[in-house]
């Protein structure tokens, strides 16, 4: 079986991951999926980047170690792309022993043989961030984070001879003109840094130390590429015994990057790689970027659109479809809710959605479910027929040169031509003599097929999707196979349908874009701050008693309390203040059962006294106290 590597980028786990990030993920996943389909051994990696001065300086914010810091937001991370239904067979963590190991053999070999020397690394220092930064990082000659003055500071750092591979590099783009892609960014890379010269590579820091210890010079870290490109291999097993899979996959077939990191994998990775003896990557695409209203998403402008969000609202199918139709892959876009909402209604919903409960709404309608076997074709078929049969070809065509949405175009042309087929051929007026049956059947039939050559090609897209149309036009998993893709009439004639759940409804638009406004002004209201990690005995500490109120009454000159006497189980009833005044009226409390942190010190508020407290929970001053299930008896404990 032929083997295929493709790698999305592995993502720094600074913050939540935003639509953006989304993006080459769900275009590596497409990828990988078509491939598969096509009968390939496919390896698709992906994994997260946890090294470097910023994870440290956000972990030390939080009040957390760097390793609980990136295992939180790691786990987040593989948790989108569990909901965005990605299919990689691996995700590394730069974090995991077995690269950690593998990283200090690679630099020790780079190393020794003289691809990286020691010398001084020369930046701007902005001392209460205790953080270098080169000169273009600088705003306004400030420190980015902070705002104030830096000094011009040294460090003593390694360094990679990336200039020594300048030659090569050149040599590699002219004999492999297709290595780098879309081709403007081979220009870009040609004119902006490989003609001017490159300068050597800074590969190790001593200012912060949450990296790959440098294990011959103490002090020194790895500082990103040699740690972060390298994921690619040593995921495979290269220097280290976890993985086996190093001669079988590598060289990777193709490495997604984002437009901005395309340098470093196609300067510095293939230098990286000759100065290992390894082969070099077959090809490097460089996609664009998501933009909203002109400006690139990111954290720190505090525009980013949440993908969780979205495909919690349309579905996770909607979105993925989305991302690769609306947008040509290699450039940039502008993400928009009209354009994301409009693109579901016209092609998911209208087009697709149509065709497929119309086609079956017919067969339950005028067969019962069940198409007979005498069917009649005609002539005005031919066109529908030829169209659906060639389409896998011209699909192919278009995947195969990462043109996503020249690929959906193709599908969606076919579903759109069958749509007018139903009104070239109105069903409802041949169902009406029973001469017509066969034609009729026929032109159920060839709907069905259609339906079965689309959606076994929008798989890599829309594969929840597609599975559940199959099961409504009883289609089989072999019947979607891709050689049965590019022939037309594989469907049994006597095929069974069963009618199911709309595959993609209709969204308002007017309403959804009110209610996304909403959604987005709750979530940018001020976040409740987390609390640092505790642990489970910290938590044990505290003893919450389920209780019953047995009495509650105001209390004299107070607004806000509200006086107990509850049933906590112990014999005797025991007396809290709350409050809670201004949110109940007392006598709708009593009888309810509540919960009471019963352990803390007896305290005395307005002279009474109250020993122990209510829970209740707090929103934007409200207090809701916590009422549980009436069943619960009095003196159980939260645990
Ligand atoms: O760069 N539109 O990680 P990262 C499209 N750790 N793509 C976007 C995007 C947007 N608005 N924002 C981010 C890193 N991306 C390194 C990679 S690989 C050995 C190391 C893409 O989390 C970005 O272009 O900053 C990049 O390809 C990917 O998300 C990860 O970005
Ligand atoms: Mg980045």
């Amino acid at each position: 079986m032929k083997k295929y590597l493709i790698t999305s980028p592995i993502y720094y786990p600074s913050d939540k991951l935003h639509i953006g990030h989304t993006y080459c993920t769900v275009a590596t996943d497409a990828m990988a999926r078509y491939k598969r389909m096509q009968g390939y051994d496919v390896m698709f990696l992906t994994g997260t980047d946890e090294h470097g001065q910023k994870i440290e300086q956000k972990a030390k914010e939080a009040g957390v170690t760097p390793q609980q810091f990136v295992d939180q937001v790691v786990a987040g991370i593989k948790d989108l792309w569990q909901l965005m239904n990605i299919s990689n067979d691996r995700f590394i963590r730069t974090t995991d022993d077995y690269h950690v190991a593998a990283i200090q053999k690679i630099f020790r070999q780079l190393h020794d043989q003289g691809d990286i020397y020691k010398s001084v690394y020369k930046g701007k220092y902005c001392t209460p961030c205790e953080a270098f930064w080169t000169e273009t990082q600088l705003v306004d000659g400030k420190c980015p984070d902070c705002g104030r003055e830096v000094q011009d500071a040294e460090e003593e750092a390694y360094f990679f001879r990336l200039s020594k591979y300048a030659d090569r590099i050149l040599k590699l783009y002219e004999d492999q003109p297709d290595f780098l892609e879309p081709a403007s960014r081979m220009n870009e890379m040609v004119n902006n840094f490989l003609k001017p010269g490159l300068e050597d590579l800074c590969v190790s820091r001593t200012s912060f130390s949450w990296g790959v210890p440098v294990d011959f010079d103490p002090g020194h870290v790895v500082y990103v590429w040699v740690d972060a490109l390298s994921n690619y291999i040593t995921a495979l097993g290269y220097q280290n015994d976890k993985y086996n899979d190093f001669d079988r996959y590598w060289p990777a077939d193709v490495h997604f990057v984002g437009k901005e990191i395309t340098r470093f994998h196609s300067i510095i990775w293939p230098a990286m790689l000759m100065a290992l003896d390894l082969p070099l990557p077959k090809k490097v695409f460089g996609h664009g970027w998501l933009l909203l209203e002109g400006g690139k998403m990111s954290k720190s402008k505090g525009n980013v659109v949440d993908p969780v969000i979205l495909a919690d609202r349309y579905g996770v199918d909607a979105l993925r479809y989305f991302l690769l139709r609306e947008f040509p892959f290699g450039s940039d876009g502008t993400f928009s809710n009209e354009a994301l909402i409009s693109r579901i209604n016209s092609d998911l919903a209208n087009d697709l959605g149509n065709l497929l409960s119309r086609t079956v709404a017919m067969v339950q309608k005028y067969f019962d479910g069940t198409l007979p076997d005498t069917q009649q074709s005609a002539p005005i078929d031919a066109e529908l027929v030829s169209m659906a049969s060639g389409l896998r070809d011209r699909y192919e065509t278009q995947m195969e040169k990462f043109a996503f949405q020249n690929a959906l175009m193709e599908v969606f042309s076919v579903i759109s031509r069958a749509n007018k087929y139903i009104d070239e051929t109105t069903p409802w007026i041949l169902a009406k003599s029973e001469e017509d049956k066969p034609r009729l059947a026929c032109v159920l039939y060839n709907l069905l097929e259609v339906l079965r050559i689309t959606t076994g090609l929008l798989i890599p897209f829309i594969p929840v999707s597609c599975e559940t149309a199959w099961k409504q036009i009883g289609v089989t998993k072999e019947l979607t196979l891709w050689d049965t893709l590019a022939t037309f009439g594989v469907l049994p004639r006597a095929i069974s349908v069963t009618k199911g759940d709309t595959l993609f409804p209709r969204i308002d638009m007017k309403a959804e874009l009110e209610a996304l406004e909403q959604a987005r002004a709750a979530k940018e209201a001020p976040a409740v701050p987390a609390l640092p990690p505790i642990t489970i005995d910290d938590f044990a500490k505290v003893d919450m008693t389920v209780c019953k109120v047995l009495s509650c009454e105001g209390v004299p000159k107070s607004k806000k309390l509200l006086k107990f006497q509850l049933d906590c189980g112990e014999g005797a009833p025991r007396q809290i203040l709350s409050g809670i005044a201004q949110f109940y009226q007392p006598d709708e409390l009593v009888g309810k059962t509540l919960v009471a942190c019963t352990n803390l010190p007896p305290r005395k508020m307005m002279g009474i006294e109250s020993n122990g407290m209510i829970l209740s929970a707090e929103k934007d001053g409200k207090l809701t106290v916590l009422m549980l299930n009436d069943a619960i008896p009095a003196g159980a404990k939260l645990c």
